[in-house]
């Protein structure tokens, strides 16, 4: 199929490289000229593990290009993937005036049958409001535009992975031709027709289940999604608060507690909590949707709150042991808001890097990707190019994002250079008893 997706994000770019991988004939469209000249040229201006190489296969066999027009992408297109950026509003709402301009500028230049395809995370009912756009703003007489929702599942650091392996795919669709149209875009994943860069040969499982149900409920099921994955972060964090207070081993907790299939493992991980540009958003987007529908998400919005207070609890255990935070030096291993990506989105690091030089805290950063990102975005932290130097003369080191690399680093050497060797674990990750060995005091989050 003729696929135009745009937005070239984190979401847009992994989607349209991997519809190119599996097939199909791919358009990125975006505003930025700067992006679409960097995508054409082959640089890929985010660190995602496998995009650049589905982004390069793609430029190579010609199924992937990027342009700045919307109309010239369109021509001959039977499916448009939205894949805009939806911020957090002034009152907590989802921002949806990017997905809007592209509602309209579609009905504009749309010149044939075109499957809009909602893939940006939206609050329920915007199917609506988008097909009333296209309804009112088109000028080609009798074009036919429909609107489907295929909410995306992808985890940053795993995105391309995530895509050509999904859990489930839900199509939200108000035809059965929508839904035939979907169908024929994830053809190759549903018939396991793919050789995927992760595996490097026949993936592995079976196909996907396919849960097909109208817009608003699709829509529906990314946000219930993200907030019950969310609520399961801050339901560990809570029991690890009363660990700390009792004495009990919140890991072992999680692993007890997450045993039970009707409650699974994952997402028990106690920590600095959540960060990223989705679960904060949609959080807030989705409480704010249910305020305007008269139903009270406080438990969601407890959620929130909860996630809030782990950066409080970060620093008052950094006081604990330090007394003064004034001119203290404060390491931070990891920027990135987890690892295997350079995003600093809602990043608990820039979080507590703000805090810390709040209090007259001199706070140095080191990440393995998201440094260039976290030094753009905040100017409490001085970001530094190695995990040594950003150890040197610290009075505390701090474990923001659990990097595999930062447990095989020397850490008799960091021993050395830290003026005080006392480490706080955000992640709950290291070897507590390699470092103690090494004669480091170490403090975890709920153990
Ligand atoms: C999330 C959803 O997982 C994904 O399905 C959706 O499409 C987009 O939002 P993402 O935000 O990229 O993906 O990452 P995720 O791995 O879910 O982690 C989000 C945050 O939660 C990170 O800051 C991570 O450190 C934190 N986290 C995750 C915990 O604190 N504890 C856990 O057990 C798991």
């Amino acid at each position: 199929m003729q696929v135009v997706v745009i937005g070239t994000g984190y979401v847009g770019l992994t989607a349209a490289a991997c519809l190119a991988h599996l097939g199909h004939t791919v358009f990125g469209v975006d505003d930025d000229a700067q992006k679409i000249q960097a995508l054409s040229a082959g640089r890929v201006p985010l660190y995602e593990p496998h995009l650049g190489e589905l982004v390069q296969e793609g430029r190579g066999n010609g199924r992937l290009r990027f342009l700045s027009s919307l109309a010239d992408a369109l021509t001959g297109a039977e499916v448009a993937l939205i894949c805009v950026g939806t911020p957090i509003g002034a009152k907590g709402e989802a921002d949806l005036s990017a997905v809007e301009k592209v509602a309209r500028r579609l009905a504009e230049a749309a010149t044939g049958p075109l499957l809009v395809v909602e893939k940006s995370t939206v609050p329920a009912q915007t199917g609506q409001w988008i097909a009333r756009t296209l309804a009112t703003t088109s000028k080609g007489a009798g074009v036919d535009l429909e609107v489907a929702s295929n909410p995306e599942f992808q985890r940053e650091g795993s995105a391309v992975s995530d895509f050509l392996h999904p859990d489930r795919l839900v199509f939200g669709v108000s035809s059965a031709q929508g839904e035939a149209q979907l169908r024929a875009l994830y053809a190759p994943i549903l018939e396991r027709r793919i050789n995927c860069p992760v595996h490097a040969q026949a993936c592995p499982g079976a196909a996907p289940p396919v849960i097909v149900t109208d817009i608003t409920t699709a829509e529906l099921i990314k946000h219930a999604a993200n907030s019950f994955l969310a609520t399961k972060i801050s339901f560990i964090n809570l029991i690890a608060d009363l660990c700390e207070r009792l004495g009990a081993d919140a890991s072992a907790v999680a692993e007890g507690v997450g045993t039970d299939p009707r409650i699974g493992r994952a997402n028990l991980q106690a920590g600095l909590g959540f960060g990223g540009s989705c679960f904060p958003k949609d959080l807030q987007a989705f409480v704010a949707l249910a305020q305007q529908a008269g139903v009270d998400f406080n438990l969601l919005e407890e959620v929130s709150r909860i996630n809030a207070r782990r950066i409080d609890r970060a620093v008052e255990k950094l006081r604990q042991e330090l007394w003064v935070l004034k001119d203290k030096e404060i390491a931070l291993l990891g920027l990135a808001f987890k690892p295997e990506t350079d995003d600093v989105r809602n990043a608990p690091a820039l979080a507590l890097a703000e805090r810390l030089k709040a209090e007259g805290a001199v706070v140095r950063g080191y990440d393995p990707q998201a440094g260039p990102r976290a030094a753009s975005a905040t100017r409490a932290i001085a970001v530094v190019s190695d995990a040594y130097r950003v150890a040197e003369n610290a009075d505390a080191l701090v474990l923001c994002t659990e990097w595999p690399d930062f447990a095989a680093l020397d850490w008799s050497r960091i021993h050395k250079t830290m003026r005080r060797p006392l480490v706080l674990d955000g992640r709950n990750f290291i070897d507590r008893a390699k470092l103690e060995a090494f004669g480091f005091r170490v403090l975890r989050m709920g153990a």
